[in-house]
């Protein structure tokens, strides 16, 4: 995959209607903080295009990046920030929901977890409206480089175990520090869009 040119082609809030695109999408869900943002920056090879925070919340649109117009990359915001009052969390999911209901050229939904943690239960039950959505969920483990590698596979087990994963779904282990596990990426990515 080369990535010759990336546009915010589209900001979605609360009251937008999504638009109607002319490439597939690739959404990239998750809880709040775990680098939805920093794995878009990371695909389209750009630092700082989607932006990204230490504090959780950033991203509260749902971002489309359109990429060399052939595809795009879609940022949705994350879940589960507890500082954000109930009603907007509400509206939150109810946008996140919309989105994976209602868009038609939505090919793939990557949904990210912490390599750290356990998944949490707002992750199981995305991972299951997913699937109850007709999707293949692409599992990401973020953060690869918070750990050792000594330390991995039992931790990308604890992954599998707590969303309850079938053997056949792939966990792609990244780190925006190193950009380990792009390359794994666009080749999943370039099958899927030469298919
Ligand atoms: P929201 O927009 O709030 O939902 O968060 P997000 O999922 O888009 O997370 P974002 O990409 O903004 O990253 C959150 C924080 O985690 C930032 O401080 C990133 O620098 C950091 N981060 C993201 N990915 C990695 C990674 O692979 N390794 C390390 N060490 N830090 C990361
Ligand atoms: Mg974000």
């Amino acid at each position: 995959m080369v990535i010759k040119n990336v546009n915010l082609e589209t900001v979605c809030g609360i009251t937008s209607t999504l638009p109607d695109n002319p490439f597939p999408e690739f959404a990239f869900a998750g809880k709040s903080n775990v680098g939805k943002s920093s794995l878009i920056n990371g695909i389209m090879n750009r630092k700082n295009y989607a932006r990204t925070s230490q504090e959780p919340g950033k991203t509260q649109t749902i971002n489309y990046y359109n990429i060399n117009n052939e595809f795009y990359l879609v940022d949705l915001p994350g879940y589960g920030f507890a500082r954000v009052p109930e009603k907007v969390k509400e509206q939150w999911g109810k946008m996140i929901e919309n989105y994976l209901h209602t868009s038609k050229q939505l090919l793939r939904v990557f949904l990210l977890i912490d390599i750290r943690h356990e998944p949490s239960a707002n992750d199981v039950q995305m991972y299951k409206w997913i699937v109850h959505q007709g999707f293949q969920p692409v599992i990401i483990a973020t953060k690869a480089d918070k750990i050792k590698p000594s330390q991995r596979e039992k931790h990308l087990n604890m992954l599998r175990n707590g969303l309850g994963l079938p053997d056949e779904i792939k966990i792609f282990p990244y780190s925006a520090l190193s950009k380990e596990g792009r390359q794994e990426i666009y080749d999943f990515m370039d099958e899927l869009l030469t298919e």
